[in-house]
Order: structure tokens, then C-alpha cells, then sequence
């Protein structure tokens, strides 16, 4: 296997079912109690943000961007990213990892998080270890692994308070009247 045989993909609605039996083979049934799990919960991901690799046409590796918010700040929460054990250090979680980026950036957002291992995430943008008191996940995550990008410089700097996904999230206009 080469990288030149996976191709890349925008996720659809088909991918589902694939998505979740690589999702279930990486992270098994502890991927329903993180606390990046209990924001996606809350809404949809947003799956023109989210990509899949194909090889002769079966997933073997997956990316997806969730909308999020704290306080008045916005963001994408970046995961789960999943590649089959079989398709590993070819490569393929950090190419799924700049295209979901690179889609960010065009659709205009300035700030990706994460809960991951830095030592794979920061040589992928994913720099700035966010302080602990800044933005509260709703279930405790390793402080070391609770990561963001910054598209935007300083677009970290409003992300402050609870996290949640950007559906549950108060309206702007609310915020204003209050
Ligand atoms: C993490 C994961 C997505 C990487 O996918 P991949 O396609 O193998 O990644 P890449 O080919 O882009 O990079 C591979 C390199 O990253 C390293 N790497 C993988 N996981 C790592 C980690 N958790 N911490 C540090 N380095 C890591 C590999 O050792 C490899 O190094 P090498 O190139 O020197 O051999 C994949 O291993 C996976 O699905 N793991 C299980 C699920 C998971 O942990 N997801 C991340 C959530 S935090």
C-alpha cells in the first residue's frame, strides 16, 4: 500500500455505518464516556467539514468537525479521527487531519480543539494547550491533552467557559439583550 491509493473524501451519509465500526475498533465501548463524546451528543457534526480515506472504495480511516462553543467564542471540536489498525504510518490520520483544516479555514472558522495526545497533534497545528480554568469540558479530560489551533491568531482568547456544542449554545441576540 501507497499513499497514491487512497483517495480522500468529504463524508456522506453512507460513510456512517463503516465510520462507526472503525470508530468502535479504535476507541471500543469507553468512546461513549469521553468528553468529547458527551459534546457531539448535543447536535450534528458537520459532515462537509469531516472526511473519510478510501481505499478500493472501503473507509479505512476517518476524520470529523463538530461545532462548539464557550462562552461567546466558536470553534470546531476535531475528532473522533480513526484509522484501521491495518492502514497505520501511512500517513493517512495526518493528511485527514490537514484536510479537515484546511476546510476550516475556508469555511471561515479560527479555532479547532481536541482532546488528543500532543506529541501526535502539535506538529499538526494543534500547538496551545489550553488553561485549565479557560474552557471546561462536561467531563474531566487530562489538561495536557486538551488542545487547540488557532486559524485565526487570538481566536483562543474568547473561548471561555463551559463547552458545549454550538446548537445548545445561547443565541447571540439573547446575549445582547441580557
Ligand atoms: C492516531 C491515529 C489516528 C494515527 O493515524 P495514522 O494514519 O497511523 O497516522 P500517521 O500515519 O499520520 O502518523 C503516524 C505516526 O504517528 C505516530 N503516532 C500514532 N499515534 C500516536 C500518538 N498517540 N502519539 C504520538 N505519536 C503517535 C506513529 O507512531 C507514527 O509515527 P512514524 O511515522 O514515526 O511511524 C491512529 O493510530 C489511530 O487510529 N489510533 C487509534 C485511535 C486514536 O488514538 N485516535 C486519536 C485520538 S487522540
Amino acid at each position: 500500500m501507497i499513499p497514491a491509493d487512497v483517495v480522500y473524501v468529504t463524508e456522506t451519509a453512507a460513510h456512517d455505518p463503516e465510520i462507526e465500526d472503525i470508530n468502535a475498533e479504535a476507541f471500543g465501548p469507553g468512546r461513549f464516556t469521553r468528553a468529547a463524546h458527551a459534546i457531539r451528543e448535543g447536535g450534528p457534526h458537520r459532515r462537509d467539514l469531516s472526511f473519510v480515506a478510501l481505499v478500493d472504495g472501503k473507509v479505512v480511516g476517518s476524520v470529523r468537525m463538530t461545532p462548539i462553543a464557550a462562552g461567546e467564542g466558536r470553534a470546531l471540536l476535531l475528532g473522533p479521527l480513526a484509522v484501521r489498525p491495518a492502514f497505520k504510518s501511512l500517513g493517512i490520520g495526518r493528511k485527514l487531519v490537514a484536510l479537515a483544516l484546511d476546510a476550516a479555514r475556508k469555511d471561515g472558522w479560527g479555532l479547532v480543539i481536541l482532546v488528543g495526545d500532543a506529541p501526535y497533534y502539535a506538529p499538526l497545528g494543534f500547538s496551545i494547550v489550553i488553561p485549565k480554568e479557560q474552557a471546561i469540558m462536561p467531563r474531566p479530560v487530562d489538561p495536557a491533552r486538551f488542545l487547540a489551533c488557532e486559524l485565526v491568531p487570538g481566536s483562543l482568547s474568547n473561548f471561555v467557559g463551559d463547552v458545549v456544542h454550538a446548537d445548545l449554545a445561547r443565541p447571540a441576540m439573547r446575549l445582547a439583550a441580557e
